[in-house]
């Protein structure tokens, strides 16, 4: 954790959930809510409404998964940063590996994304994180710094940005980096923010995301430069999540 940070766990729910379940998840994360973490679910686009609807006013937050770096225009089947923000979201996965990889966004598009995001008033979490030949050719610093650097908009610091470094490897493995290298690679992260905007690097936050479980929390939440995590599938359960939270203190 990062002293004068209030740790986040957001949690991605992907492509998963219609309108009673999503609603049911989304109340029984707001029921157990409880700690000083900050706690944001990012549900499908098409529950960003009604979750924000039954979220206001509560300790959980909504975010989105993805949205386009245009306000509004002829882009078939995207959602802008206004219309989240207009549905109730206060946040945005961007740059996912998911998307990354499925959809071939590269850092200038990312960045851009990131760019519409704060004009919209919603706080980007901005994820990066290397392809496993990379840690194994013992690059993935240079990789992930390289994300960085390229991915990251001006306004990101004034904005209070997320950074989510996701290991491509680790998603939905049920495998992670070491401890050690984790906090390696945060501490060049905080290094980079902290070159970059040197008003706010200090403490903006740093996620971790890649088989996050309520096993291995406590450990990884612990390690200096971690200001929370970024949660895939252990945000569809509940107390999965909640346990999650609960490390955070
Ligand atoms: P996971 O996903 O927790 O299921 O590994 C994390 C993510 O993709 O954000």
């Amino acid at each position: 954790m990062t002293p004068g940070t209030r740790p986040m766990i957001a949690g991605n729910w992907k492509m998963h959930g219609l309108a009673a379940d999503g609603l049911a998840l989304a109340h029984a994360v707001k029921d157990g809510a409880k700690g000083q973490a900050e706690l944001v679910v990012c549900p499908p686009a098409t529950l960003v409404a009604a979750l924000a609807g039954a979220l206001a006013g509560t300790a959980v937050a909504v975010g989105g998964q993805d949205c386009h770096m245009a306000a509004k225009g002829a882009h078939t089947g995207d959602v802008s940063a206004p219309m989240l923000a207009d549905a109730g979201a206060r946040f945005v996965i961007l740059g996912h590996s998911e998307r990354r990889g499925a959809y071939r966004e590269t850092d200038p598009t990312v960045r851009a994304k990131a760019e519409a995001a704060i004009a919209a008033g919603l706080i980007p979490i901005v994820c990066v994180g290397e392809p496993e030949d990379d840690r194994l050719l013992a690059r993935a610093e240079e990789v992930v710094a390289a994300q960085v650097a390229a991915s990251l908009p001006e306004g990101f610091g004034a904005a209070g940005g997320v950074v989510a470094y996701e290991p491509v490897w680790a998603i939905g493995t049920g495998r992670t980096p070491t401890e050690a290298d984790i906090a390696a690679m945060h501490a060049m992260i905080r290094a980079r923010l902290v070159a970059a905007f040197p008003g706010q690097g200090a403490t903006l936050r740093i996620l971790y995301g890649g088989s996050v479980k309520p096993a291995n929390a406590a450990g990884i939440l612990a390690l200096p430069n971690v200001d929370g995590a970024l949660v895939g599938g252990a945000s569809l359960v509940a107390e999965d999540f909640l346990a999650i939270a609960a490390a955070a203190g």
